[in-house]
């Protein structure tokens, strides 16, 4: 591309390519590009300046480049929304998916509808924190954890947490296993683990760029079992567990929830926006209630 060149005439010559390539890119992908190198705070700000020189036509093809090539926008910008929060995300953590945003909203609706405790919330496997921060901004007197296994994990979250001024305890480790070392138990645990068996269920843009132990792991049900198994160490006697599963893991979760909990704890599997079993709730005591 020739360098000075409008807004207008990047869009079109970027729309063009995508074209001729055939890939598999949105118009509104290259607004963002235009909005970042031109350091537009919205989208408002592109259409008054359509007509305008870009501001770094040079970084516009760099960007479009590697989209061009693979990489999803929000690693490329370091952004990716989720409900109301614009999240920092490096290829240290997996991209937010709208999945999650169901599974927080529905975990809020849950607690305040059946008015449970919320004073010790945690999220497991908090990736780049989206979960936790959604649930601390919701309930802000709440004391709230987060774990990891990596530590640039916690470091996106954390950076996520200060950018909201929430604030997290956060904690390093494999699954459960630094919670168990808290003098409080929790009233809500939270998490969306790394659940997927199959690699041929996933995009190639995930397999070549999103973290592979975020997503990926021999037994899909792994996380859920050690959080069954370790409840009575972790959670108080009244509690709610919300996770995010795949689209066929009831029949095993079941079976799970079976061996590891007393009879009377009753449990709820619900779907996504595409349909699909993507949810599961637990609850502890709060016989009152109908759940
Ligand atoms: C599916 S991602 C979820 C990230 C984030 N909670 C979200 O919903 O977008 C799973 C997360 O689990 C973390 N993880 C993988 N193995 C772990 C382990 N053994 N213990 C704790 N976290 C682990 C990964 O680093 C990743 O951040």
């Amino acid at each position: 591309m020739k360098k000075a060149l409008t807004n207008r005439e990047l869009f079109f010559l970027a729309k063009n390519r995508i074209k001729n390539e055939n890939k598999n890119i949105s118009d509104n992908e290259i607004y963002l590009i235009l909005e970042y190198v031109n350091n537009y705070q919205n989208y408002t700000e592109i259409v008054l300046n359509f007509d305008k020189i870009c501001e770094n036509c040079r970084l516009f093809e760099n960007l479009l480049e590697k989209l061009i090539s693979g990489k999803p926008i929000q690693y490329l910008l370091n952004e990716a929304q989720f409900l109301n929060f614009s999240l920092y995300v490096d290829e240290n953590v997996l991209i937010p998916r709208p999945e999650t945003e169901g599974l927080v909203l529905k975990t809020i609706s849950y607690i305040k509808n059946l008015k449970l405790n919320h004073q010790n919330i945690v999220d497991v496997c908090t990736g780049s924190g989206a979960i936790v921060i959604s649930l601390k901004n919701e309930f802000k007197n709440a004391e709230v954890f987060a774990t990891d296994i990596h530590k640039e994990c916690i470091n996106v979250a954390r950076k996520n947490s200060e950018k909201f001024d929430l604030k997290i305890n956060f904690l390093l480790g494999d699954k459960v296993e630094p919670l168990k070392s808290l003098n409080d138990k929790f009233d809500i645990l939270i998490s969306n683990p790394p659940y997927v068996e199959n690699a041929d269920d996933i995009e190639e843009k995930v397999k070549n760029y999103e973290p592979y132990d975020a997503v990926f792991i021999k037994d899909g049900t792994e996380f859920y079992e050690s959080y069954f198994k370790n409840y009575k160490e972790i959670m108080n006697d009244e509690f709610f567990m919300a996770f995010e599963i795949n689209y066929d893991q009831e029949e095993k979760l079941t079976e799970l929830i079976k061996k590891y909990f007393d009879k009377n704890i009753r449990y709820k599997f619900e779907k996504d926006i595409y349909n699909l079993n993507r949810y599961l709730f637990i609850l502890s005591g709060y016989e009152d209630r109908s759940f």
